[in-house]
This record gives C-alpha cells, sequence and structure tokens, in this order.
C-alpha cells in the first residue's frame, strides 16, 4: 500500500492565496485534507478559489488582509479562528518585487517591499505564533507548522532585485530566530527558497529578451510551475516532518548551483 501525507483535522492559513504560489499551496493542502483560509487583498479572487475547492470537496474560508496593516493582521488572523477553528499550519506567502539597480531605490520602493516580504510576514507570524502559544499543547503532542516562503534571491545576490532580495535575506534570518525562539512551544518555523518560477510576480519578464536570456542561463534552461513545490509544501505541513526545524530548503532546479 502507498504511503500519502494526510492533513485532515487540521486548518491551514495561506496569505497570498489569490495568485501563483499561494493559490496552489491551497489546492495542495486542500488535496491532503486540509481545512484552508485564503488571505489576500483580492477577496473575490479568494471566493473564486474557496467555490473551487468546495466543488472538489474541500473545505474553504475566506478572510481579507493586508499584510502591511497591523490590524488587518489581528483581525484577519481572529476571524479565520473564529470561521475555521485554531490554525495548525501558516503558509507565510503574501510577497512582492520590484526591478531596479540599488542606486535607484527610494523610500517608497524600501516600504513597498520591506512593508509586505519582511515586517508583514514578520507580524504574520508572531500573531498566529502567539496563539499557539497561548493554547500550549494542551496535553496532545502539538504539530504547529509555519512555513516561510523567502527566495533563493534572499541566499544569493541576485541582480536588478536586490532590494527583494534583502528582504528575503530578512525572511530567511526570520525563520532562524522564530524556530529557536517557538520551537519548545511545538511550533516547527521552516523556510522554502524557490527559484524562478512563472506567476503572476514574473510573468512579463518571461517573453522579454532580457527574460529569456535569464532563462539560457538557467541549469535546465526552464523556469519553475507553482506545482513544483508540491512536494516540499506538503513535507514540511506534515506530522512527519517533525525534525525539521529552522530549515531553509531551496527549490529551485539546481540554480543556486550556478
Ligand atoms: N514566483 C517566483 O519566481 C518566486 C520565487 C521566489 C519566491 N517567491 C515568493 O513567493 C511568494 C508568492 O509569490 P508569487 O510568485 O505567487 O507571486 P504573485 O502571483 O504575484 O502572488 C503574490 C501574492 O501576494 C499577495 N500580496 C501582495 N501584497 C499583499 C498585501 N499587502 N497583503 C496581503 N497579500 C499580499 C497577493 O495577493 P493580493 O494582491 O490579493 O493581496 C498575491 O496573492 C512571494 O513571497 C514571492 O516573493 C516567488
Amino acid at each position: 500500500m502507498g504511503r500519502s501525507i494526510n492533513l485532515e483535522g487540521k486548518v491551514a492559513m495561506i496569505t497570498g492565496a489569490s495568485s501563483g504560489l499561494g493559490k496552489r499551496f491551497a489546492q495542495v493542502l486542500s488535496q491532503a485534507g486540509a481545512k484552508v483560509v485564503l488571505a489576500s487583498r483580492r477577496v473575490e479572487r479568494l471566493k473564486e478559489l474557496r467555490a473551487e475547492i468546495e466543488a472538489g470537496g474541500g473545505a474553504a474560508h475566506v478572510v481579507s488582509l493586508d499584510v502591511t496593516d497591523y490590524q488587518s493582521i489581528r483581525s484577519a488572523v481572529a476571524h479565520a479562528e473564529t470561521e475555521a477553528g485554531t490554525i495548525d499550519i501558516l503558509v507565510n506567502n503574501s510577497g512582492v518585487s520590484t526591478t531596479q539597480k540599488l542606486a535607484d531605490v527610494t523610500p517608497a520602493d524600501f516600504e513597498y517591499v520591506f512593508d509586505t516580504n519582511t515586517r508583514g510576514a514578520f507580524f504574520v507570524a508572531q500573531e498566529v505564533a502567539k496563539r499557539m502559544i497561548m493554547r500550549g499543547s494542551g496535553g496532545s503532542k502539538p504539530a504547529y507548522r509555519i512555513i516561510n516562503i523567502a527566495s533563493v534571491a534572499g541566499l544569493s545576490v541576485l541582480p536588478q532585485i536586490g532590494l527583494y532580495g534583502i528582504s528575503k535575506a530578512a525572511v530567511v534570518h526570520m525563520t532562524k530566530a522564530m524556530a529557536l525562539e517557538w520551537g519548545r512551544h511545538g511550533i516547527n518555523v521552516n523556510a522554502i527558497c524557490p527559484g524562478y518560477i512563472d506567476t503572476e510576480i514574473n510573468h512579463h519578464h518571461w517573453s522579454t529578451e532580457q527574460g529569456q536570456k535569464l532563462i539560457a542561463m538557467l541549469p535546465r534552461h526552464r523556469v519553475g510551475t507553482p506545482a513544483d513545490l508540491d512536494g516540499l509544501l506538503l513535507l514540511l505541513a506534515a506530522d512527519e516532518s517533525a525534525f525539521m526545524n529552522g530549515s531553509i530548503i531551496t527549490a529551485d532546479d539546481g540554480f543556486a548551483l550556478t
């Protein structure tokens, strides 16, 4: 008999579920049996995804969330837990990017990228973790999971997206700090560092001359699809990864080796 990851009975909140990786993460966690909470600003899109998940027999809830707004984070997490039950798994995925040389970065660019990718990711994780810590283990084995979506750009310096890389390097360090501090409360905090995956954040780039040159430089001359992260996501969400805490895992088709 085959063995598969079963998330039945778990509640998973996915930020940035309205497109790209977050949408796929929600579909995959739902297929594995989790009740999912879809969170972002474009609520109409989340409702479409909820309908799709429900049509497939899954359970999904929609919450409005702007990660740049601390009050929005607090009310979204509270709303999520009222609607769906206490959160077991957080996929901390919302993110934005800009393209420019460091010398051209304005304070507005800096705030835009850091308020979402770094400050936003920090306070979403903190709000969810505070509630997990308060609940404690309750006598049973807790299997809380926080999965931060960083980037290979947070590990290596990539041209034109230096500011984005700095914001994601902070997410890598944040993951380790949270893992150390929250591990004893039964919360495993790990990060996925994807390479280039074709989503709305970069889709416009791949048909340009620069984009084509970049693809030619990649080890297997291809960008990924959101489905390429399915296995890693499920592993980090599962009870079976209990001994993984503070792990920073690349999923980049070998790009970091170049
Ligand atoms: N695609 C790649 O090659 C790649 C590689 C490495 C890492 N990543 C990371 O993967 C994550 C997902 O990106 P993606 O590729 O799926 O891009 P995407 O399709 O553009 O999705 C980004 C998501 O972030 C959400 N978001 C942006 N600002 C937000 C805010 N203020 N509050 C709440 N949600 C917000 C968006 O939702 P709303 O607009 O509805 O709010 C959207 O669902 C990001 O953290 C990105 O940095 C992507």
